[in-house]
């Protein structure tokens, strides 16, 4: 009995575990289930994927820029960034290679952006940048540079970058008077010297140089004391080589005072450049060869920056009056030009031996002759004299005051010549001659050209010849400047003889 109660109880008992076991066995096989079904799911994501690796067509990415690819129905897609276009988005704003001059071409929003080498700016890289000094980096030195003008032209100028700011193309420069500034017009014209020492830029060069821009010009000045000074005019400007180069200039401001003004204090604005060869001041001599200046002169000038390196005091702006000038009397140009110190302290006097004359007609004439015979005849630079006197009582420029003659062998780089036109063996010069030659000698004297204690002696002293005239000469010796005994070169410095007169 117990038994059978046993067993019920026991069947009893066994009723609930198989179901309980039917229950976690379910459980069981439900996630065994699940985990399979993720295992598989991802055992076949993970085969589907290596799939796709090994033949997609984004697998070699072909899109462009790292623009995002994507397959669709088995195609190729790339995602384009804003402003990219094309199939592998290969095309942009910066495919059409828009920037000029090896430019550096960036996307930037659906447009473009250069990044320009240094001397070249704009959207394009197109323009060039330098194209003065004030163009250069505000932290740039000093020195030369080239400049990219907007004519194409290229040039070499030396941009001045600690005065005022810096900035300033130099036009000018001038430091230690070994340059010869005394030039012709086409040196002028195109420059000379040499940059990072004493130069001019050039005429051309300065006009193409204005025409991009308005412009101011600064004179900086200063003394062999030290002291400085500057001009500076708000308006600069000059014209091409037809007309002139005339210069613009206006609005003075400065320490230096404004000398671009003449002797009667009319401005220089709106005159032309002139040279020894090229006059084209108002004058009717030519300004560059009275002051010995290539300039834009007026009435001449004050201003003398292109005139001579003097150590001190510039003595020579005065001029003598009632001088005859070169192109009064129609000279020819010099084929050369060589200066020479002054003052001096020898003054010879000549005469030509030749015709005399009365007027300034026939003294210009006989000038011209005698200018042919020297430069044709004798192959020398110019007429050999520096000054030559008519009995019409004037003096005429010939070689001027500052240049080495061919009057004298052996003194003509120390010495200034005057020649009488005429024959004086048996007669003296006329009254009105000899009174300019002493006027002229005395100019000589207050223009710092001849020392106070100057020795005069005839051509006779030092050559063999009749010259001046064995009248003339026997006057002379009664002149209170004459020297008796022979003339004695100054052993101090060697002078260089470079042209011969007999
Ligand atoms: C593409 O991505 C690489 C790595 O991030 C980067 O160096 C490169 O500059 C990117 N190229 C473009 C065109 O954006
Ligand atoms: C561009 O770069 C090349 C190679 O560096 C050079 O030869 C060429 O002169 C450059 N062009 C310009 C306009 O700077
Ligand atoms: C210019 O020089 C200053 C001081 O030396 C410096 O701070 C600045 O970065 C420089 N600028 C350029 C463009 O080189
Ligand atoms: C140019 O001038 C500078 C400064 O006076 C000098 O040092 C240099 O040697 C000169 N160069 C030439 C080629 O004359
Ligand atoms: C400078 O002169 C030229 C003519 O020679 C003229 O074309 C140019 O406009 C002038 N510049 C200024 C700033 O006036
Ligand atoms: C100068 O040379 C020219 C041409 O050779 C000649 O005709 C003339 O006679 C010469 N004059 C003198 C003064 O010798």
């Amino acid at each position: 009995m117990e038994k059978k109660f046993m067993e019920v109880e026991i069947r009893k008992r066994r009723k609930i575990k198989f179901w309980k076991l039917c229950t976690i066995f379910l459980i069981i096989s439900t996630v065994l289930c699940f985990i399979l079904c993720i295992y598989y799911s991802l055992k076949k994501d993970k085969e589907d994927c290596s799939l796709q690796n090994k033949d997609s067509p984004c697998s070699s990415n072909p899109c462009y820029y790292n623009s995002t690819c994507a397959v669709v129905d088995d195609a190729l897609f790339c995602i384009c960034p804003a402003g990219y276009i094309g199939t592998y988005c290969e095309v942009t704003p910066c495919t059409t290679e828009p920037c000029l001059n090896n430019g550096t071409c960036t996307v930037v929003e659906e447009s473009y952006v250069c990044v320009c080498p240094d001397t070249y700016g704009g959207t394009t890289c197109d323009d060039r940048k330098i194209k003065d000094c004030n163009d250069l980096p505000q932290n740039s030195s000093s020195g030369v540079y080239t400049l990219y003008l907007e004519n194409n032209m290229e040039i070499s100028v030396f941009c001045e970058m600690s005065v005022d700011d810096g900035g300033w193309t130099v036009v000018q420069r001038r430091l230690d008077g070994k340059t010869n500034f005394l030039r012709f017009w086409d040196d002028y014209k195109i420059g000379f010297g040499n940059l990072t020492g004493e130069h001019w830029l050039g005429n051309d060069n300065l006009h193409y140089i204005l025409l991009q821009n308005a412009y101011k010009v600064r004179f900086d000045l200063e003394d062999f004391d030290g002291n400085t000074a500057y001009a500076l005019y708000n308006t600069f400007n000059v014209s091409n080589e037809e007309s002139g180069y005339t210069l613009r200039i206006s609005d003075y401001s400065g320490t230096a005072g404004d000398s671009m003004k003449d002797s009667q204090g009319n401005t220089h604005d709106n005159f032309m450049f002139t040279t020894i060869d090229r006059d084209n001041d108002v004058t009717s001599s030519n300004c560059a060869i009275n002051k010995l200046s290539p300039w834009w002169h007026a009435r001449c000038t004050w201003s003398n920056i292109n005139g001579l390196y003097l150590e001190g005091l510039n003595k020579g702006v005065m001029s003598c009056d009632n001088v005859v000038t070169r192109d009064q009397w129609g000279a020819r140009p010099s084929k050369s030009i060589n200066l020479m110190s002054t003052p001096v302290s020898f003054v010879f006097i000549h005469h030509t031996a030749m015709s005399y004359c009365f007027d300034q007609n026939a003294c210009s004439q006989e000038l011209k002759v005698i200018q042919n015979f020297h430069m044709d005849n004798r192959s020398w630079d110019d007429i050999g004299y520096n000054f030559m006197i008519g009995e019409d009582g004037q003096v005429y420029e010939a070689r001027g005051w500052d240049r080495v003659g061919a009057h004298t062998h052996g003194w003509n780089d120390i010495a200034v010549a005057f020649s009488i036109m005429g024959n004086f063996n048996d007669r003296v010069p006329n009254d009105k001659a000899l009174t300019a030659l002493k006027n002229v000698i005395a100019c000589g004297i207050r223009m710092g050209k001849i020392t106070h204690n100057y020795k005069m002696y005839g051509h006779r002293d030092v050559r063999q010849t009749e010259c001046p005239g064995n009248s003339f000469y026997a006057l002379l010796q009664t002149w209170p400047h004459f020297g008796h005994t022979k003339p004695v070169k100054p052993t101090s410095s060697s002078h260089h003889q470079t042209q011969t007169s007999d």
